[in-house]
C-alpha cells in the first residue's frame, strides 16, 4: 500500500529520493515525505499530504540557494493511508528522538505498545508507524541492531521498515515482516539502495535481492550486510534487473495505462512464445512438471480484483474442457469460508504484484492443507512467488498504472497455456489439438493490435457514456466474465458506477434499474449463447436502455437494423474472444477517465499493491 525508498552514497540524495518516490507513487499517493541525514548528525524532514509533485516543489523551494552541505543518506515514503487520516502530521517519515523511519504495513498492536511503554506523550500523529519510531528510540542505547531486534520482536502485524539513526548518518537499517523490501548495491559499487520494488532501482543497480524476513539489513555506501537473529552473516539470493522503465517510463504516452494497453500484443506474444516448443505448449522454462498438471482432482483459483477475474475466465474454459470441478475464490473471503481444500486440490494463485496479502494468506492456508500450488505472478522474487511451490512469471514487464491491463491479459495467456498443457497431459488434447490451440492463441496479439488501432471508434462509445451515473454490462459465460473485468476498469478509473451482470439473471430483479437511456454494453461473442444474449439485450432495449453491442466479425446479428451501436471485434476462436474484448473495454474506460480529466494512472482511494487485509 505504500512505497519506501532508502539511499546512501555519493549522489544528490534529495534527487535520488524524489525520483524514486515519483516511480513508487503508484503504490500509494495520499502523502509523501523524505528525511535527509548529514555527516554532522543533522537531519532534515520534509513531508506533506498530497502527491510527490507537491513534496518536490516544497523541497526544491527549501533547498534553492541554501548552499548547504550534501546529505549522505536519506529515506522516503509515499503513503496510502491506513491508520490516521491524510494529513501532514501523519505523512512519513516519522521521527522520535534519534530515530527517523518509514514504514509499509500495519502494526496491529500499536495501541497496546503505546500504553505498555508509556509512549503517548511522545506522539504527535495518529499513525501506528510513529509508535515504532518511539519504541526504537526508547530501546536505543548504543547498539542499533539490538534496539531493532528488541522492537521487531514486539511488533504484531506487517512491516517493511527503513530506519535512520541521527548518530549514524552514513548507515540505513531495514527489517521486514511480509511487506516487501528489496535492496541492491549501485553499479559503481559506491552506493546502496533499498526500495519497495525494483522499479525504483532499475536504473541504478544491475542486481538486487529481496530482504529475507526478520533479517537485519544494514546499508552503507557500496556495502550491504545481512544479519540473522544470531547476528550471523546471511548471503542474499541475487536477482537480475530485467525490467527497464526508460525515461520517465511513459515512452511518450500521456499515461502509463495507455502505454500498457499498447504493450499488450507484444507481452502476450512473449508470454506464449517462451512457452512453445515445436508448436507444443511447454512449461519447462517455469520448471512446472507435468505431474503437477495431471495429479489433482479439483482446481481452486484464488486472487483479488482483476486477478480473480482472470481466474473466472479460466474457469469458464477449463472446467468443461478438463471435466474437473473448478472454483474461483475471492482471496479475502477464502480463509473465512472453511473451503474444501486438501491434498487432492490444485490451487492456482494469481497476483500481478505478488504481494497482495489477501492472496498470500489464502495461498498459505491452502498450503497448510496440503494442496498442490502454482502461482501466476508478474513481479519476480515477490512474496507470493517465493511462497509457492511452483511459479509462472508473466512477461508483462512493470505495470505502473493502478488499473491493471497488460497484467490481466498476460495472466489470461499464462492460464490458457497451462490449460492447454493440462489438456494434453491428461489426454484431453492430442498433440495435434494442442498445437492447433497454441497456433490459434498466437493469433491473439494481432487481433488485440487491431482493436488498439481502432481506438477512435471506441472513444465514441466513451463519449456517449461518460456522463452516465450508471453503466450496465451484460453477457453470458465467457462474455460475462470478460465484462466483470471491463466493469471494474470503468469503475476504478472513471468513478462511474458500473455493474457487470449475467444477462440471463437481469430479469430476476436488477432490470428494475433500467430506465430511459441507461447505457448497457452487451458482449456477444460466444456462439452457443449469442441468441440468448441478444434477446436479453432486447429486453433492456424495450425498457429504454441505450444498448452498445460489442460482438465479433463472425457473429450474425438477427435483424441487425434494430441495433444502433454495434462494434465489431476481430474474430477468433470463442474462448480467445476475451482478449480483443478486454482491449476494447480497457480503451472505453481509459477514454472516459481521460476525457473527464481524471488522473487515469492514480485513481482516488486506490493503490497498486494492496498489502493490508
Ligand atoms: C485492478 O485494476 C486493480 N488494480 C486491482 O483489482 C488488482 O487487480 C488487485 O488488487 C490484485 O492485485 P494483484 O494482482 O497485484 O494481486
Amino acid at each position: 500500500m505504500c512505497g519506501i525508498i532508502g539511499y546512501t552514497g555519493h549522489r544528490n540524495v534529495q534527487e535520488v529520493i524524489l525520483k524514486a518516490l515519483e516511480t513508487l507513487e503508484y503504490r500509494g499517493y495520499d502523502s509523501a515525505g523524505m528525511a535527509l541525514a548529514y555527516a554532522d548528525g543533522a537531519l532534515e524532514v520534509a513531508k506533506r499530504a498530497g502527491k510527490v509533485a507537491k513534496l518536490r516543489a516544497m523541497c526544491e523551494k527549501q533547498s534553492a540557494g541554501s548552499g548547504k552541505k550534501a546529505a549522505v543518506s536519506g529515506i522516503g515514503h509515499t503513503r496510502w493511508a491506513t491508520h490516521g487520516g491524510v494529513t501532514d502530521e501523519n505523512a512519513h517519515p516519522h521521527t522520535c528522538g534519534r530515530v527517523t523511519l518509514v514504514h509499509n504495513g500495519i502494526i496491529e498492536n500499536y495501541q497496546e505498545l503505546t500504553a505498555k511503554y508509556g509512549l503517548g506523550e511522545k506522539l504527535v500523529s495518529q499513525t501506528d508507524t510513529e509508535v515504532v519510531a518511539a519504541l526504537l528510540d526508547h530501546f536505543y542505547e548504543k547498539d542499533a541492531k539490538t534496539a531493532i531486534r528488541e522492537v521487531a520482536r514486539l511488533l504484531k502485524g506487517t512491516f517493511a521498515l527503513g530506519i535512520l539513526f541521527a548518530d549514524q548518518p552514513e548507515k540505513l537499517y531495514a527489517i521486514r515482516n511480509v511487506s516487501p523490501i528489496i535492496a541492491g548495491v549501485g553499479k559503481d559499487g559506491r552506493e546502496a539502495f533499498l526500495a519497495s520494488d525494483v522499479t525504483a532501482l532499475s536504473e541504478y543497480v544491475a542486481e538486487y535481492f529481496v530482504v529475507p524476513e526478520d533479517t537485519l539489513t544494514i546499508l552503507e555506501a557500496g556495502k550491504i550486510t545481512l544479519l540473522d537473529n544470531e547476528n550471523q552473516r546471511v548471503e542474499p539470493d541475487f536477482l537480475q534487473v530485467d525490467w527497464k522503465l526508460g525515461g520517465n517510463g511513459k515512452n511518450g504516452y500521456e499515461f502509463f495505462m495507455e502505454k500498457e494497453i499498447a504493450e499488450q500484443p507484444e507481452v502476450i506474444r512473449e508470454t506464449i512464445s517462451c512457452r512453445c516448443k515445436d508448436g507444443m505448449p511447454d512449461l519447462s522454462i517455469d520448471n512446472i512438471p507435468d505431474w503437477l498438471l495431471s495429479k489433482y482432482e479439483r482446481i481452486t483459483i484464488i486472487g483479488c480484483g482483476t486477478a480473480m477475474h482472470a481466474g473466472l475466465v479460466a474457469k469458464q474454459f477449463m472446467q468443461p474442457l478438463l471435466q474437473l470441478p473448478v472454483t474461483v475464490e475471492v482471496a479475502s473471503e477464502f480463509i473465512y469460508e472453511e473451503p474444501v481444500v486438501d491434498d487432492k486440490t490444485f490451487v492456482i494463485a494469481i497476483s500481478q504484484s505478488g504481494e497482495t496479502i489477501d492472496t498470500l494468506e489464502a495461498l498459505r492456508y491452502a498450503r497448510r492443507r496440503g494442496a498442490g500450488n502454482l502461482s501466476i505472478v508478474n513481479v519476480k522474487g515477490s512474496t507470493i512467488a517465493r511462497e509457492s511451490e511452483y511459479v509462472l512469471y508473466t512477461n508483462a514487464g512493470p505495470e505502473i498504472a493502478v488499473a491493471s491491463t497488460k497484467a490481466y491479459t498476460t495472466q489470461l495467456t499464462a492460464l490458457y497455456m497451462i490449460i492447454c498443457r493440462m489438456a494434453y497431459v491428461r489426454g484431453v488434447y492430442t498433440a495435434k489439438q494442442a498445437k492447433e490451440f497454441v497456433s490459434a492463441l498466437l493469433q491473439v496479439p494481432a487481433c488485440v493490435e487491431k482493436v488498439i488501432a481502432d481506438k477512435e471508434s471506441l472513444r465514441r462509445i466513451s463519449h456517449e457514456i461518460m456522463d452516465a451515473s450508471d453503466v450496465f454490462m451484460i453477457g453470458r459465460g465467457l462474455d460475462y466474465t470478460a465484462l466483470l473485468e471491463g466493469s471494474l476498469k470503468l469503475k476504478e478509473i472513471s468513478y462511474i458506477h458500473s455493474e457487470a451482470y449475467a444477462s440471463g439473471e437481469l430479469k430476476h430483479g436488477t432490470i428494475a434499474l433500467i430506465t430511459q437511456k441507461t447505457p448497457v454494453i452487451t458482449l456477444v461473442t460466444q456462439t452457443k449463447v449469442v441468441s440468448k444474449e441478444l434477446s436479453n439485450a432486447i429486453e433492456v432495449k424495450a425498457r429504454g436502455a441505450k444498448v452498445y453491442v460489442l460482438t465479433s466479425e463472425k457473429v450474425e446479428l438477427e435483424e441487425p437494423g434494430q441495433w444502433e451501436n454495434v462494434y465489431r471485434l476481430p474474430a477468433l476462436r470463442d474462448e480467445f474472444m476475451v482478449f480483443p474484448a478486454a482491449a476494447a473495454l480497457q480503451l472505453i474506460a481509459f477514454y472516459v477517465s481521460r476525457d473527464k480529466g481524471l488522473d487515469v494512472d492514480k485513481p482516488r482511494n486506490l493503490a497498486k499493491v494492496v498489502t493490508v487485509e
